[in-house]
């Protein structure tokens, strides 16, 4: 059976010492299930991105100083990060704000080219074969954009005629989608300006389920959902893996969600991954407060160091 892979970072040092109750360098923790094709491979993929000074300190410090104070203020985004993912498997990336998971799902869907490293989406590198991978995949994130002038319906037929689907088809199956995710007719047909932020979310999930796509990127697609629309968004999801084998990356937030949702999880902390297992296998790692049964978020706390940093006395300066 696989041991969680746990690399080393000093919150999980912290964690070896004092809770972790079975952990090794388990390399092969990393692998996904045998069998079924490789749909994703991130080989040691590494993102930088330079932060400029402002134009007062470029003037102040000269050319040679500027250079040198943009190398200095560069943030390694995504860190020399490995990674496979099955075709049909949902595969979680939890990590602190800030950590670079947003980052690597830009990487994967051709947004942003690495700095270092290779992306494969069902062995097509994501440099160079740009618009097959393209054609494979289909993101949703928080910052997700829109004709703001125009109805749900109409952006999301806009989008229907990207994809070369007939318009009868694509309207009810905007309708049912739309409906399904809690949106109502009136919604459906009004200027997605005067919709609330949860419900425009709702209308990007839908695009990202007019087609069944190879590869869903999803990132954070629940964020500002109500409890009754998360859950319809997760059983979208399986359903769509369980009825055209797309392979899910997800990024969230909600311990609870990655949980039930997904079949291997990884953590990542500073643009590396920290562990990478399933779900149960990560809780096996720790023993819960109390000798209770140990939660995803006890495991994340304990593995990105934020339990104790949140319990710390605050700064008086
Ligand atoms: N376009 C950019 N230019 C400069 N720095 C960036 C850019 N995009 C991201 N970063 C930086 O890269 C790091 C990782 O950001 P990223 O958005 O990937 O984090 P995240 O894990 O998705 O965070 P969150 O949970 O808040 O969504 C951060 O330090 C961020 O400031
Ligand atoms: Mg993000």
């Amino acid at each position: 059976m696989n041991e969680t892979l746990i690399l080393r970072t000093p919150a999980a040092d912290e964690m070896a010492a004092s809770t972790v109750v079975a952990s090794a360098r388990a390399p092969a923790a990393m692998g996904p299930p045998a069998g079924a094709p490789l749909a994703l491979e991130v080989d040691r993929a590494r993102k930088v991105f330079a932060k400029r000074p402002g134009l007062a300190a470029r003037l102040r410090a000269g050319r040679r100083g500027a250079a040198r104070a943009e190398a200095a203020r560069a943030v390694v985004a995504v860190d020399d990060v490995s990674f496979a993912v099955a075709q049909g498997e949902i595969f979680g990336l939890l990590g602190p704000n800030g950590t670079g998971k947003s980052t690597l799902i830009r990487l994967m869907s051709t947004l942003l080219i690495p700095d270092g490293g290779a992306i494969r989406v069902f062995g097509r590198d994501v440099v160079r074969d740009e618009m097959t991978v393209k054609r494979m995949i289909n993101r949703v994130s928080v910052e997700a954009s829109f004709f703001k002038k125009l109805t749900p319906m109409e952006n999301l037929q806009y989008a229907a005629r990207l994809y070369r689907i007939e318009p009868g088809a694509a309207h009810d199956r905007i309708v049912a989608i739309l409906r399904r995710l809690g949106l109502d007719d009136r919604a459906i047909f009004a200027p997605m300006e005067d919709m609330s932020r949860g419900m425009q979310q709702k209308v990007a999930i839908a695009r990202a389920f007019l087609t069944s796509p190879v590869i869903l990127l999803l990132d954070e697609p629940t964020t500002g959902l109500d409890p009754h629309s998360k859950r319809d968004v997760q059983a979208f999801v399986r359903e769509m893996r369980d009825t055209h084998a797309t392979t899910v990356i997800l990024t969230t937030h909600d311990m609870y969600e990655a949980d039930a949702l997904c079949d291997r999880v990884a953590i990542i902390d500073g643009g590396r991954f920290v562990a990478l297992d399933t779900p149960a296998g990560l809780k096996r790692t720790i023993a819960g407060p109390d000798r209770s049964a140990p939660t995803l978020e006890d495991v994340f706390l304990a593995l990105t160091g934020r339990a104790l940093e949140e319990g710390a006395a605050p700064d008086p300066s």
